[in-house]
């Protein structure tokens, strides 16, 4: 990837977004930023707000959303590729490939029909099985049947799109299955009902470089008490570690899910791939194609402990950033 007029390469970071994982993505585009800055690139920030209107920085580009993302397509236009650091809905689930696409304009990370997919746990889940990877046994179900659904034994409920543990919740009784329906639905119209995995949680990073090769960083295990959930992801509770303390055999079939995985959803850039490790091997909880990428986010230490630093991990990123939905064809 070349820059501009002899220039820097000039990137437009993506932040914000109109769904429930706003703070989270200012958090992430703001890293990501800054360790673009050092790392010798000319930065743009775009912000996505709540309301969907679009800014630069600390201007906002208009007071509605289709002027707003006009002058927001003037910046991407200047850029020589797009990070789009939006987690959840609207950004992460293919949105921002989707735009990006239509403007070919190369960008970082995973393109439409990836995003859409991880983005749905229930797609996930059938791809999964598909592909020979375990998942927790569930049930979808929609909002309008809340009030007909029986609880039949202990279970996790969440949003079928959603993310940072929003919504999420486990059920013990049947009020408790009805309260946590209930709140699930305000993240999504369609709710997952699953069982409970006993297992230990571990993540697995992959990187798709910009030679086409995949690789897993040394996977990473959350030490949560109870579900890893909104708060114990953000009060700095719950404790990582990294490399996780498993045996060979544990590792080599986390690493081979993920990347089973990652080629199955076709994503691209990074993805995180999140599993229980149960006592018959891998069970898929989720796949994250736009991944908490503070320094201290799980995919940066994971990365970290394979000896690539913060500051290479974004600049690999954008090496291989292409324009969505088109093959990807290397360079020489
Ligand atoms: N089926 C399950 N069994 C046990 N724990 C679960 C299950 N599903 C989710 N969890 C717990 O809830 C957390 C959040 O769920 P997850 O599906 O990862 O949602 P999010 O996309 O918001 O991160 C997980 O990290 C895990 O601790
Ligand atoms: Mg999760």
């Amino acid at each position: 990837m070349k820059g501009g007029a002899g220039g820097m390469r000039r990137i437009v970071v993506i932040g914000g977004g109109a769904n429930a994982e706003h703070d989270v993505s200012l958090a992430t585009a703001a890293a990501v930023a800054k360790a673009l800055c050092s790392g010798g690139f000319d930065v743009d920030e775009l912000t996505i707000g709540r309301d969907g209107t679009w800014w630069r920085g600390t201007d906002a580009l208009g007071t509605k959303a289709i002027p707003s993302l006009a002058a927001a397509l003037d910046v991407i236009e200047r850029a020589d590729v797009v990070f789009p650091a939006v987690h959840g809905p609207s950004g992460e689930d293919g949105t921002l490939a989707a735009l990006c696409a239509l403007a070919h304009k190369p960008m970082v990370g995973s393109d439409l029909r990836a995003g859409a997919l991880g983005m749905d746990k229930w797609a996930t889940k059938l791809v999964a099985e598909d592909a020979g990877i375990r998942t927790a046994p569930g049930r979808l179900v929609t909002a309008a049947e809340i009030k007909d659904i029986e609880f039949e034994t202990d279970a996790v409920v969440k949003p079928a799109s959603a993310g940072s543990s929003f919504g999420v919740a486990l059920a013990r009784d049947a009020s408790q299955l009805r309260e946590a329906l209930r709140r699930a639905a305000r993240f999504d119209e369609r709710i997952l009902i699953e069982d409970v995995v006993v297992g230990r949680e571990i993540d697995v990073a992959v990187l798709r470089e910009a030679d086409g090769r995949r690789w897993a960083a040394p996977p990473l295990e959350i030490h949560a008490d109870g579900l890893f959930d909104t708060r114990a992801k953000y009060d700095g509770s719950a404790r990582f570690s990294v490399p996780a303390d498993i045996d060979g055999a544990d590792r080599a079939a986390l690493t081979e899910a993920a990347l089973r995985m990652f080629d199955a959803l076709g994503c691209a850039g990074v993805a995180r791939i999140d599993f229980f490790l149960t006592g018959r091997g891998p069970v898929l909880n989720e796949v994250n194609t736009m991944p908490g990428m503070t320094a201290e986010s799980q995919v940066p230490r994971m990365f970290a402990a394979a000896g690539l630093s913060y500051e290479q991990l974004v600049a690999h990123l954008v090496d291989a950033a292409t324009v969505p939905g088109q093959p990807h064809n290397p360079g020489p």
